[in-house]
């Protein structure tokens, strides 16, 4: 039964009476389901410990303990599981009091079998769902480790495999995206991933290279070529053979130099500033940019052969706001980080912290999520990161965004209030990892007005619901 679901489920059913036990057991054996049961109430917790079930089916009235106070202690083990309560006392008041303990129904005794048969198969199909959604969470979490990266967005993770199917075959590679996106963990990656891996793997800053020296830097001079050369010298393309230079804002590269950089690249060769002959080198070749090229070339800033050159591989990095999607584990990466680096046990973020984050713009991508964690975690008072941990521009992020329409039009979406409740509580229920009670107390809707937002289909009259501070913080 249900091998592609994980495990059995499992259905515990505790009954003082031998006969109503009998019956129960009996009604769900034809659902597929592992059942274990006991007379014995105070038996209950126990076999819960040991039986770990995913439904518990009780009797109200029993010695020992109560089906009331099972209840109760059983969901404070475990507040997934389902509990079904059975009484040949049925009242309003218990009813409404075991719904209130987290009771998922009530039935009445005798048991109509067939109610508690389709009843309970409902909650087993709710069961197998989770299970589903749990084991495909967990093949997620696998690949959103890369090479120090970690990422969940399908933009990612088409990111990752191509990394993976060009690293060990290039010669030469651009990644461009805006600052802050991880271009320089990506080049790391290329270079980890190739043959070359075990040879260097060398940064040249070119932003830091003035006419005058970069070519002494690049290629090396020898002895005497100009005033201070006291002896030979390697340059950073020597210093990479057998492996990797890593040409990081190669938009800023002196275009008095950009002729010599390509035939250096495309010979592999290079020639010591005051030396006659060239010397052979194995380098491959990975530049990084946050410009578009293009328009350097337009403007006459960039060389165009240099740049065909370089981007025979070319690899973009989405914005930080165009994955959204990753911020949770991002958050989740940094402060594991920043709590191992400042030895203060930091737990996580408070719901509202947590929304602030994934709503604001980051202008500075990840680089700014990694400092405004590092910042928060070390103003933080407790284990918990409260709004009032982050920087200014944090809280006033999503208005800040909207106020400048310049930004406003790519970074916020334009949309209508409506699409925007829709949006905001997709992003909640995301933020929280899917955990859609949690997503419904934050927004301060009903979870059937919650489920509605998340279809597609246009909400109907439910704008009678208040939303949350958050809400309407946008
Ligand atoms: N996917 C990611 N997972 C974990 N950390 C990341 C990720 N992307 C970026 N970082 C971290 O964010 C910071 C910025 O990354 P990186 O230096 O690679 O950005 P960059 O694109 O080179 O930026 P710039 O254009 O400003 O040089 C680094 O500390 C890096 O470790
Ligand atoms: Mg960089």
């Amino acid at each position: 039964m249900s091998t592609h679901s994980g495990r059995e489920v499992r259905v515990l059913v505790v009954d003082d009476d031998p006969l109503s036990l009998e019956l129960v057991t009996a009604a769900l054996e034809q659902e597929g389901v592992e059942i274990a049961s006991t007379t014995d109430s105070r038996q209950a917790l126990p076999m819960m410990r040991a039986q770990r079930p995913d439904i518990l089916i009780l009797d109200l009235m029993m010695p020992g303990l109560t089906g009331m106070q099972v209840l109760e202690q059983a969901r404070e083990q475990d507040s997934t599981l389902d509990v079904i309560l059975m009484t040949a006392h049925y009242s309003t008041e218990s009813a409404v009091e075991a719904i209130q303990k987290g009771a998922a129904d009530y039935f009445n005794k005798p048991i109509d079998v067939e109610k508690l048969q389709s009843r309970v198969g409902g909650l087993i199909e709710e069961v197998r769902r989770r299970q589903r959604a749990r084991r495909l969470d967990e093949e997620m979490v696998e690949t959103v480790r890369f090479e120090g990266m970690v990422a969940r967005s399908p933009v990612m993770q088409d990111l990752f495999a191509r990394i993976r199917r060009v690293a060990p075959h290039f010669r030469t590679a651009l990644v461009t995206g805006p600052t802050g996106t991880g271009k320089e963990l990506v080049a790391r990656a290329l270079h980890n991933l190739s043959a070359k891996s075990n040879g260097p793997f060398v940064v040249c800053n070119c932003a830091a290279l003035t006419e005058t020296i970069a070519e002494g830097e690049l290629f090396g001079h020898m002895r005497g070529s100009f005033t201070g050369a006291q002896q030979d010298k390697a340059g950073l393309f020597e210093a990479a053979h057998g492996g990797t230079l890593f040409l990081d804002e190669i938009g800023e590269m002196p275009l008095s130099i950009q002729a010599k950089l390509l035939r250096a690249v495309q010979q592999q060769e290079v020639l010591r500033v005051g030396a006659t002959a060239p010397r052979k080198v194995d380098v491959r070749i990975v530049a990084a940019t946050n410009r578009t090229l293009k328009d350097s070339i337009a403007h006459k800033e960039f060389r165009e052969d240099l740049f065909f050159r370089l981007s025979m591989v070319q690899l973009t990095l989405p914005r930080l706001a165009d994955r959204r999607e990753d911020i949770p584990l991002l958050i989740q990466h940094f402060l594991d980080h920043w709590s191992a680096e400042y030895n203060k046990p930091i737990a996580g973020l408070d719901h509202r912290a947590l929304t602030l984050l994934t709503l604001y713009a980051w202008p500075g991508n990840v680089r700014e999520l990694e400092n405004t964690l590092g910042y928060a975690a070390m103003m933080a008072r407790s284990a918990t990161i409260m709004p009032r941990d982050f920087p200014e521009e944090i809280l006033g992020g999503p208005a800040k965004a909207a106020a400048n329409p310049a930004e406003s039009s790519t970074d916020y979406p334009l949309v209508s209030l409506e699409e925007m409740r829709r949006l905001h509580a997709r992003r909640v229920v995301e933020s929280l990892g899917d955990d859609k009670v949690r997503a419904a107390a934050i927004l301060g809707v009903s979870r059937a007005t919650l489920y509605r937002l998340l279809s597609d289909a246009a909400p109907e009259n439910d704008r009678d619901e208040e939303t949350s501070p958050s809400a309407s913080a946008l």
